[in-house]
């Protein structure tokens, strides 16, 4: 148990370097007070222009994926009939996610989750995660709405743990539960203005 709430705090302290705070800070500006108000990729991209957006890019990628490294270094596994999962994985990608929303280095106001989040599901189970990103570029294509996006492809996640032939325990599923709880919550605002039909798309 010590391993995986150590997992969860060094999760988190990654998760809470914000990358999009800092280039904000480069740049002269609280990314937090402009566009969405949110400090992710979206808004980055939306206020500070693409080269910007890069580092926030490769920043919120790499937290995610040395989390879940850590994590699988600490090496706390569950398993249920077939079905084997990292548990302090999850505890370190969990934590990485709630780390980038609520940064401890940033008085706990941060992004939305969904880049970190996914790179922490292709560390997971890259084949899930993959028809989640898949679903996530129809649905943008589609609609130039990168929050539904973003909302679907967490809901697609929660559905395809549970799906037998993935083989995940229910640690596994409890985290997409949470991670989908999180994004959703996180995009409260965006399904308001998507209901009204005057949230933001995609175009810079
Ligand atoms: O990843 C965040 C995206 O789903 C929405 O971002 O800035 O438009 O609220 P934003």
């Amino acid at each position: 148990l010590i391993k995986v709430f150590a997992a969860l705090g060094a999760g988190y302290l990654l998760g809470s370097i914000s990358s999009a705070i800092l280039v904000g800070k480069a740049y002269g500006k609280d990314i937090r007070e402009f566009g969405s108000k949110s400090a992710g990729l979206t808004n980055t991209l939306r206020v500070l222009g693409k080269s910007a957006a890069l580092f926030v890019l490769v920043g919120d990628i790499l937290k995610g994926v040395v989390a879940c490294l850590i994590g699988l270094y600490l090496g706390v596994y569950a398993s249920s009939g077939a079905a084997v999962d990292s548990v302090s994985m999850l505890a370190a990608g969990a934590g990485a996610i709630v780390g980038h929303n609520w940064p401890v280095f940033f008085g706990f106001r941060g992004g939305k989750g969904d880049l970190t989040s996914a790179a922490v599901l292709f560390m997971l189970d890259p084949i899930i995660a993959l028809s989640c990103f898949g679903s996530f570029v129809l649905i943008v294509a589609a609609t130039s709405f990168v929050s539904l996006g973003s909302i679907c492809a967490a809901l697609l996640f929660v559905g395809l743990s549970f799906i037998p032939v993935f083989g995940h325990t229910l640690y596994f599923q409890i985290f997409a539960l949470v991670m989908a709880f999180i994004v959703v919550s996180k995009h409260r605002t965006n399904i308001g203005r998507l209901l009204c039909g005057t949230e933001n798309k995609l175009s810079f």
